[in-house]
């Protein structure tokens, strides 16, 4: 009887170069072409400031930026990334000054667990970046991906509004 064909062990699969730059850090790495950008960062790299949560791009735990773009880094196949430049939660703050997002979330007691604040806080982040929303409302919308199960929403909301205002106020003054 033939040999039974046998599925082949992780050694023999073929890794994918990949290079990407994280938090300014150019990194050349190799991916098997299954894994997510999220396992990536959590497994491979143990940056788990990232957080797994539903794994199917339900939940908004893992978001991270890519190029400036708000993605869920579970449903981002790692291997697509090759020259991409990523921002996760502890790329946000610059020369160990927190990001104005960071202090606003601690001056807004925008989180209880904290389960969900560093997808909320790249999600906000991205956000205040796109300068797209101008009103509480348009925040909430446009936040909605990112689920709290403590329900810190106000919170969050009025931290995101506040750097909103500072940064309005910082652009009328240069004007
Ligand atoms: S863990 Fe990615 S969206 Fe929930
Ligand atoms: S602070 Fe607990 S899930 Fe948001």
């Amino acid at each position: 009887m033939p040999p039974k064909p046998t599925r082949p062990m992780p050694s023999e699969i073929e890794l994918h170069p990949l290079t990407i730059t994280i938090n300014g850090e150019a990194r050349s790495l190799r991916v098997a072409p299954w894994t997510s950008l999220l396992d990536l960062l959590r497994h491979d790299l143990q940056m788990t400031g990232t957080k797994k949560g539903c794994d199917h791009g339900q939940c908004g735990a893992c978001t991270v930026i890519i190029d400036g773009e708000r993605i869920n880094a579970c449903l981002k196949l790692a291997v697509t990334l090759d020259g991409a430049s990523l921002t996760t939660v502890e790329g946000l703050a610059t020369d160990g000054r927190l990001h104005p997002l960071q202090s606003a979330f601690i001056e807004h007691d925008a989180f209880q667990c904290g389960y969900c604040t560093p997808g909320q806080l790249c999600s906000g982040v991205a956000l205040l970046d796109e300068g797209r929303a101008g009103s509480r409302e348009e925040i909430r919308e446009m936040m909605s991906g990112n689920i709290c199960r403590c329900g810190a929403y106000p919170n969050i909301v009025d931290a995101i509004e506040d750097v909103m205002r500072q940064r309005s106020a910082l652009k009328e003054a240069a004007e």
